[in-house]
């Protein structure tokens, strides 16, 4: 079996998903159920004995260390993490916590369990760190995408900790010879992915008939890859990656914020027309930028492509498409996850927020 943590979230619930629709190999899921963690994402799993589910946190050592000793995984999946820009810009402490001092405490139970494994089982280990691309910092319009060897430059809160917890999962490789590989992938959008980030707080807010809010000049250019074509790119490295790398996972599609809020009210002007026959791109608001804004990120992901043959299944055209979709066809799953902290979170970072 393979250990999870975080996979109550955005892509950790999508991997748990997609890996049991491929396999029956079981999955134990560590979440702490944070607010970004949401026990609905898995309602297809309800009576599936394939999957175990635990409410705990990462840093909690004598709870992983139990988890290890009794279920005998033979890879761990570390998804577990504070993933929001923003919010690590208005409370850096949890990002701290969870990203950097989990990760430590997660790495030294796992370090423990691995190493009183015999040979065999020590080799075929796997501790995957499922990273982000933002520690790599900002690029200027025509700097190459990122490469595995690029610099870390973090520049917000939430980069700086992944970019510590990257650190620490090389070092216990190098210093321990623990089987860790790291991922390093690009925004990801798609089905269950929370309102607080840019793709579905504008597919929510304009079926609402709010303001969509682009922060600055909405010119800040991100590379999107579909949450599903992350998953099989984990799947793929954590088979077939050489033990120590890092692997960067992106899908070629560099966007500038605003064309990507333009393509999300086109496809509901098409899908869900507004009852006055106007375009959602009506609702687009200018709000003031978010501090230490990274300007743009871009991915090269050769390495993964050359080494593993991997490559996304979907095209940015396809998977916006099916990820509008999927939000029209889930309105229930839209109502549960906003509920009073969610609207105190839009409060905080939206109230009086006008450029
Ligand atoms: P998310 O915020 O949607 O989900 C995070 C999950 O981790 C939640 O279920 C939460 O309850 C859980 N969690 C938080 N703290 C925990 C703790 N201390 N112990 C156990 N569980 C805990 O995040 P996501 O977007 O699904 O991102 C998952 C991982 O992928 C993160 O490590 C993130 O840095 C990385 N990543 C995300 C993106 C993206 O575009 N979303 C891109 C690249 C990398
Ligand atoms: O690059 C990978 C990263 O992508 C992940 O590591 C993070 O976990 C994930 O949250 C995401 O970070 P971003 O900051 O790029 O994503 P977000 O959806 O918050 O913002 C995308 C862009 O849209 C960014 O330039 C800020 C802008 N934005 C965002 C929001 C929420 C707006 O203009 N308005 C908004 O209301």
């Amino acid at each position: 079996m393979i250990l999870v943590t975080g996979g109550a979230g955005f892509i950790g619930a999508n991997f748990v998903l997609d890996w049991l629709a491929q396999g029956d190999e079981p999955v134990l899921n560590l979440d702490k159920l944070t607010y970004a963690g949401n026990r609905e994402n898995l309602a297809s799993l309800d009576g599936d004995a394939r999957h175990t589910f635990v409410h705990g946190d990462i840093g909690d050592s004598a709870l992983v260390a139990d988890l290890l000793a009794r279920h005998q995984p033979r890879a761990v999946i570390n998804f577990a993490a504070e993933s929001h820009v923003d919010r690590s810009i208005h409370g850096p402490e949890a990002f701290i916590q969870t990203n950097v001092v989990g990760t430590l405490r997660l790495l030294e139970a796992v370090r423990a369990y691995w190493g009183g494994l015999n040979a065999d089982a020590q080799a075929a280990f796997r501790f995957l760190h499922v990273s982000t691309d933002e520690v790599y910092g900002s690029l200027a319009p025509t700097d190459p995408a990122f490469t595995e060897d690029h610099v870390f430059e973090p520049n917000s809160p939430y980069s700086a900790s992944k970019a510590a917890s990257d650190h620490l999962v090389r070092a216990w490789h190098h210093t321990y010879g623990l089987p860790v590989l790291t991922t390093n992938c690009s925004n990801n959008y798609g089905p269950y992915h929370f309102p607080e980030k840019l793709i579905p707080l504008m597919i929510v807010n304009a079926l609402a008939g709010k303001p969509l809010p682009i922060y600055g000049d909405g010119q800040q250019v991100r590379d999107w890859l579909y949450v599903k074509d992350h998953c099989s790119a984990i799947r793929r490295v954590l088979e077939a990656g050489r033990v120590g790398e890092t692997y960067n996972v992106g899908g070629w599609n560099e966007k500038p914020n605003l064309d990507i809020v333009h393509t999300v009210c086109g496809l509901l002007d098409e899908l869900r027309p507004r009852a006055d026959g106007q375009s959602y791109s009506g609702q687009i608001t200018y709000v003031k930028d978010r501090p230490g804004h990274d300007r743009r990120y871009a991915i090269d992901a050769r390495k993964l492509e050359r080494e593993l043959g991997w490559k996304p299944a979907e095209t940015f055209d396809t998977g916006i498409r099916k990820t509008v979709q999927w939000y029209l066809a889930n309105p229930e799953w839209v109502a549960h996850v906003q509920s009073g902290a969610y609207r105190d979170w839009v409060q905080t970072q939206y109230a009086g927020a006008s450029a």
